[in-house]
C-alpha cells in the first residue's frame, strides 16, 4: 500500500488533543481522546485548480470513469488516495432543479429556490457520495469486511458499494424503524441484515463495538473519509449555479454527517481562495428527534473554537436515558437522538453562521406532498428541508429574494408507506386519494375531471 502521507492525514478535531494519524489507518475516532477525526490536506502539495470553473473541463473527458463521477471529478479537493484505489459506480449524476412553482407557493421570488436532488444517485440517496470516498479508502487499506448501523439509506448504499467491490458487509437496523424501500435494497444487494430490537442509536452503539472487536471497516459517517465524499454535494450545487453561490443551504439533520461535510467544504474553498463568501446553513430536525435543535437553541451549545461544553451534552443525554427516550418521527431517516457528528456540526454552524430548526411530522408530510406535486418527489426526511425553509421565511430569517438550495437527500420511492398513507388517509392539504369505481365505462367517464 502506498499512502500519500505528505498530502493527506487524519487529525483529531479536539484542540486539546490534535493527534495526527496517517490515512492508512482505519480508526474512526481518536485513539488518544475519543474525538472525531478530520481528513486534512497539505494544500501546497496539491495541484488545486485556480478557479472552480476549471473543473468544467472534466465534462469533456467523462469517458474517464473518475471524470464522470460526481464525486471524483472534484478529486483535487479530496485527494486522500491515489487514483488506482478510487471506487466509483457512477454516483453524483444529480440535478439542481430551479423550482419556480414551489418558490411561488412559499412566497419566494420564482427564481430563488433550487432543489438539489440526491435521489438520483445509484442507491437513491446522497449516501453514495460518501460511499464512493469511504470504499476507496477501504480499498486502499485492504478491508475485506465492513459494517454500518442505519436508518436505511446507509445500509442500501453500503450494500451496493460493498457488493460492487467485493467487500463483505453487515448492516444493523432498528427493528421496525426502517422504510420498506430501503430494507428491500439492503436484502436485494446481498447485505447480511441484522435487525436489532432497539432504535438507530442502539444500532450505532453496537456496530462500533462489533467493528472494534472483529476489525470490521465502519461505514457510518463517523468515518471521516465518507464526509470527504459528501463535500461534493456542495461543489455540484455551485457548479450547477454556474459557479455561483446560493445565499442559503437548507439540509435535514440526522446523524449530522452532511452538515459537518458542507461546513468543511465551504471552509476549505474559502481558505483556498476558490470562493469569496460562505453561504449560510440551515439544519432541520424533526420535532420528534430534535437533539441538535434543543442543544443549540435552548441549551445554547456552541463550537467555541473546539472547546465544546461537554457537560451540557452529557446532561442532555442523561436526561434522555432517565426518561427512556426513544426518538419518533415519520421521517425515519432522521429518527436519531444521539448524533455522532454533533461537534463537527457545531463547527459547521460556526463556519456558516448556521441555524437550526425543528419541524413537525405534519409539516414534513405536507412539504413532501408539495415537492411531489411540483417538484421531483423525495422521501420524508428530505422534505424537512422545505418544511424548515417555510418556517425560516415566515420568521423572515430567510428573505423571499435570497437564493436558497434545499438538499433533497433521498428518492420518493424509498418510503412508499408514508406517501400512500398521506394520500389515502387524507392527512394533509395535498392529499390526492384514489377514487373507487365499478368496472363500468359510463361511471368511469363521469369520474374523469
Ligand atoms: N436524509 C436522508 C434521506 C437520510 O437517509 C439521512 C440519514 C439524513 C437525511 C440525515 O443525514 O445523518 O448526514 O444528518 N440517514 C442515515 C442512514 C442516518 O442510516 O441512512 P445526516
Amino acid at each position: 500500500m502506498s499512502i500519500q502521507n505528505d498530502i493527506a492525514f487524519q487529525k483529531c478535531i479536539n484542540p486539546e488533543c490534535g493527534a495526527e494519524f496517517d490515512c492508512g489507518q482505519s480508526i474512526f475516532n481518536c485513539p488518544d481522546c475519543g474525538g472525531l477525526l478530520d481528513i486534512c490536506y497539505n494544500w501546497d502539495k496539491i495541484k488545486v485548480p485556480e478557479k472552480l470553473s476549471d473543473f468544467s473541463s472534466r465534462w469533456a473527458s467523462r469517458g474517464n470513469r473518475l471524470d464522470f463521477s460526481g464525486v471524483w471529478r472534484f478529486r483535487e479537493l479530496l485527494n486522500f488516495c491515489e487514483d488506482s484505489y478510487k471506487i466509483t459506480i457512477g454516483e453524483g449524476q444529480t440535478i439542481l432543479q430551479q423550482n419556480c412553482a414551489i418558490a411561488e407557493q412559499l412566497g419566494m421570488k420564482p427564481d430563488c429556490l433550487f432543489l438539489q436532488y440526491e435521489g438520483l444517485n445509484p442507491s437513491g440517496s446522497f449516501k453514495d457520495n460518501g460511499m464512493a470516498a469511504a470504499f476507496s479508502h477501504a480499498n486502499m487499506v485492504g478491508a475485506k469486511s465492513s459494517a454500518c448501523a442505519s436508518t436505511g439509506n446507509t445500509s442500501a448504499a453500503v450494500a451496493l458499494y460493498a457488493h460492487s467491490c467485493g467487500v463483505k458487509c453487515t448492516v444493523f437496523i432498528g427493528s421496525g424503524r426502517i422504510a420498506f424501500g430501503k430494507l428491500s435494497q439492503a436484502m436485494d444487494y446481498g447485505a447480511q441484515t441484522i435487525q436489532i430490537q432497539g432504535d438507530f442509536d442502539d444500532c450505532m452503539r453496537q456496530v462500533q463495538a462489533v467493528c472494534k472487536k472483529l476489525g470490521l471497516y465502519l461505514l457510518n459517517s463517523l468515518n471521516p473519509f465518507r464526509l470527504e465524499g459528501q463535500k461534493t454535494i456542495m461543489y455540484r450545487i455551485i457548479e450547477q449555479m454556474g459557479w455561483q453561490l446560493p445565499d442559503w443551504i437548507v439540509v435535514p439533520g440526522g446523524n449530522l454527517g452532511n452538515s459537518s461535510a458542507f461546513g468543511k467544504a465551504f471552509y476549505e474553498l474559502k481558505s483556498l481562495g476558490l470562493i469569496e463568501k460562505i453561504p449560510r446553513l440551515a439544519i432541520i430536525n424533526a420535532t420528534g428527534a430534535s437533539t441538535l435543535s434543543d442543544l443549540v437553541n435552548e441549551k445554547k451549545l456552541v463550537w467555541n473554537d473546539g472547546r465544546v461544553n461537554q457537560a451540557i451534552i452529557d446532561e442532555y443525554y442523561a436526561d434522555l436515558t432517565a426518561r427512556s427516550f426513544s426518538p419518533h418521527t415519520c421521517a425515519s431517516a432522521i429518527e436519531i437522538s444521539r448524533p455522532v457528528n454533533l461537534k463537527k456540526c457545531l463547527r459547521s454552524i460556526d463556519i456558516c453562521d448556521g441555524i437550526v430548526r425543528a419541524v413537525s411530522d405534519e409539516e414534513i408530510v405536507d412539504a413532501k406532498a408539495l415537492i411531489g406535486k411540483w417538484g421531483l418527489g423525495c422521501e420524508p426526511a428530505s422534505a424537512a428541508s422545505i418544511a424548515g425553509l417555510k418556517h425560516l421565511l415566515a420568521e423572515k430569517v430567510i428573505g423571499h429574494d435570497e437564493k436558497v438550495a434545499c438538499v433533497l437527500t433521498g428518492h420518493v420511492l424509498k418510503d412508499p408507506d408514508v406517501t400512500v398513507n398521506y394520500h389515502k388517509e387524507k392527512q394533509g392539504a395535498f392529499s390526492n386519494p384514489p377514487i373507487e369505481a365499478s368496472n363500468d365505462l359510463d361511471e368511469i367517464i363521469k369520474l374523469i375531471k
